[in-house]
């Protein structure tokens, strides 16, 4: 389908053509303009940015990068093309042609996972909204905005399916997206982690690099799913998500560098006086920002996972690369089990067992790029090693929850976990020495003093161009 970029909303779904979906979407967007003047970015929300608009989706080319200022932005609707003569890969019904519709008996929970997709992606940009005051370098600033606007385009992505398929409770869910606010006590974000506030650039960047890749397990596993539009909505999002995963690994590897660099010049591995972060609390944010990731991922037996999978919903990450029978009602696993004090095992389903199979295949991804960061620092000739947590450790959903588990998968008791805390999860000084060094750097090529330089700049450009126009 082509896309119609000069619309007033961009899209490849000729949007032009049905006037009455048209118009809804055109009175829901000055809603949308009004929340991210109001929750998103703080400052320089004026200024051209160097960003990357989505015009496409072609492989040659979707994207087209320009300095605009983010007002201006055009977030547009776009779903990748379609695959043609689509077969459901897995459940009940697979072999089936895929839905272009939905059917009935699924509408309430296809709108759920979509309301549940959804909310993430504007709860991030109002976690983020101050970040953009204490910017490391204008390079950094730019790849905050990027991510931000991408999420709001992540918003139209899931908005657009709503208003598009679900009539009167789509459009009362897409209001109710603007209206649920990040940390809102009285109207909070629907998962637990997009709750939490992203208060520095550390943070920021272990939230891209454990929270967003969430988003990409989820995504990837609704990629999959019969219902055609919501699969091809994914399939194009996970081209942006890719970049904020990238923030979040080049981040945290630059962070790593800088350390390194200043444990050298100083002969010391506390490089806090020396406008560092040690390497002992780079851990402490890894752990706490894995541990409530893996939360996300739901409990390790869930009846709405394999009902959902069951109903071609929502299927596995690369469900058709799997050599399996795509049904797994036969097919059987171990998952974590807590029982009478002790962490074990019990069998069940793989049916049952679908979060945790998802929440496998994310760990082993998160691992890759820990992996890259320790050989950073052996190369350095340092002995320390970043390490994933226990899936036990500071958990609130599932099996573990409600237990004291260390890093290391000990159980124990209130008393251990409460001395020990401020060894495994950022303490209060942990956490107001990173802030103190949140200094905004504007000066283009400057960097902070607690982060290395990025190995190249974006889209060809030098590291030092002038991403954000102060
Ligand atoms: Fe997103
Ligand atoms: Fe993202």
């Amino acid at each position: 389908m082509p896309v119609d970029i000069e619309a007033k909303i961009p899209n490849n779904v000729d949007l032009k053509d049905d006037r009455r979906l048209q118009r809804a979407l055109e009175s829901w967007q000055p809603k949308f303009i009004r929340w991210w003047e109001e929750l998103g970015p703080a400052a320089f929300k004026q200024n051209p940015v160097f960003l990357r608009t989505a015009i496409d989706v072609g492989r040659d080319g979707w994207a087209n990068f320009d300095h605009v200022s983010m007002p201006d932005y055009r977030w547009g609707i776009f779903l990748a093309e379609p695959e043609p003569d689509r077969k459901i890969a897995f459940g009940e019904h697979k072999g089936d042609d895929v839905w272009q519709e939905v059917p009935g008996e699924y509408r309430s929970a296809l709108r759920r996972l979509i309301v549940v997709q959804g909310d993430t992606e504007p709860a991030s940009v109002e976690q983020q909204r101050q970040l953009s005051l204490t910017a490391p370098s204008l390079y950094d600033m730019r790849n905050l905005f990027q991510v931000n606007v991408e999420e709001g385009r992540h918003l139209w992505a899931m908005v657009y399916l709503l208003h598009r398929y679900f009539g009167r409770d789509g459009r009362d869910e897409a209001d109710a997206m603007l209206e649920r606010h990040s940390g809102d006590v009285d109207n909070p974000r629907i998962l637990g982690a997009f709750n939490e506030e992203t208060p520095d650039w550390l943070s920021f960047f272990f939230f891209t690099y454990f929270t967003d890749r969430d988003g990409k397990y989820q995504l990837a596993s609704m990629r999959e799913s019969a219902f055609d539009p919501l699969s091809r909505t994914c399939d194009f999002m996970l081209k942006e998500e890719a970049h904020h995963m990238f923030v979040g690994a080049t981040g945290i590897a630059r962070v790593v560098a800088r350390t390194i660099e200043l444990m050298q010049e100083h002969d010391t591995d506390d490089v806090h006086p020396h406008g560092g972060i040690n390497l002992d609390v780079l851990q402490k944010y890894l752990n706490f920002h894995y541990s409530v990731s893996l939360d996300l991922f739901g409990s390790e037996t869930s009846t709405n996972a394999a009902n959902y999978y069951s109903a071609g919903l929502k299927g596995r990450f690369h469900e058709e690369r799997r050599n399996d029978d795509h049904r797994l009602t036969t097919l059987y696993r171990n998952v974590p089990d807590v029982a009478d004090g002790v962490i074990g095992e019990r069998e069940v389903t793989q049916l049952a067992a679908l979060n945790e199979t998802l929440r496998d295949d994310y760990t082993e991804d998160c691992q890759k790029g820990i992996d890259r960061w320790n050989r950073a620092l052996a190369e350095a000739g340092s002995d320390f090693q970043l390490r994933l947590p226990h899936a036990g450790f500071n958990r609130d959903v599932g099996t573990f929850s409600g237990h004291r588990i260390s890093p290391t998968g000990q159980m124990i008791d209130d008393a251990t976990w409460g001395s020990a805390v401020d060894g495994w999860l950022p303490s209060d000084d942990d956490k107001a020495h990173v802030q103190s060094l949140m200094v905004g750097v504007t000066e283009p090529g400057r960097m902070a003093g607690w982060i290395a330089p990025p190995s190249t700049g974006i889209n060809q450009k030098p590291v030092d161009y002038d991403y954000v126009k102060v």
